[in-house]
């Protein structure tokens, strides 16, 4: 099943894509795909936060041990915030809205 996910980025603008939930990508590996500025110097293993983004709508799912820690350390973390590389595409993201935040807004 694809799913629309619907991402604003930092200067503001809002795009609507369509995403897979059959190749278990993360958010982060999917809006890199898509040309967005994420840097994830870490490769996806919660330890650099530039795949910071703030879950505006939709589901927010669980925060792991690691992203937590890392979430800790941010001065523009959020109670919406999550770290994309930790967030697996799947069908109950349908229709979530998540705006880019980094390391710093
Ligand atoms: S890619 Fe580094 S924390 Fe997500």
């Amino acid at each position: 099943m694809d799913i629309n996910i619907y991402v604003q980025d930092q200067s503001g603008e809002k795009r609507k894509l369509v995403a897979p939930t059959d190749m278990a990508l993360s958010l982060m590996e999917f809006l890199k795909g898509n040309e967005y500025p994420i840097e994830a110097i870490c490769g996806g293993m919660a330890l650099c936060a530039t795949c910071h983004v703030e879950v505006l709508e939709g589901e927010f799912g669980q925060r792991t041990d690691a992203e937590v820690d890392m979430l800790d350390t941010l001065f523009n973390v959020t109670d919406r915030s999550r770290l994309a590389c930790q967030m697996r595409l799947n069908e109950k993201m349908n229709g979530i809205v998540v705006r880019l935040k980094g390391e710093h807004d």
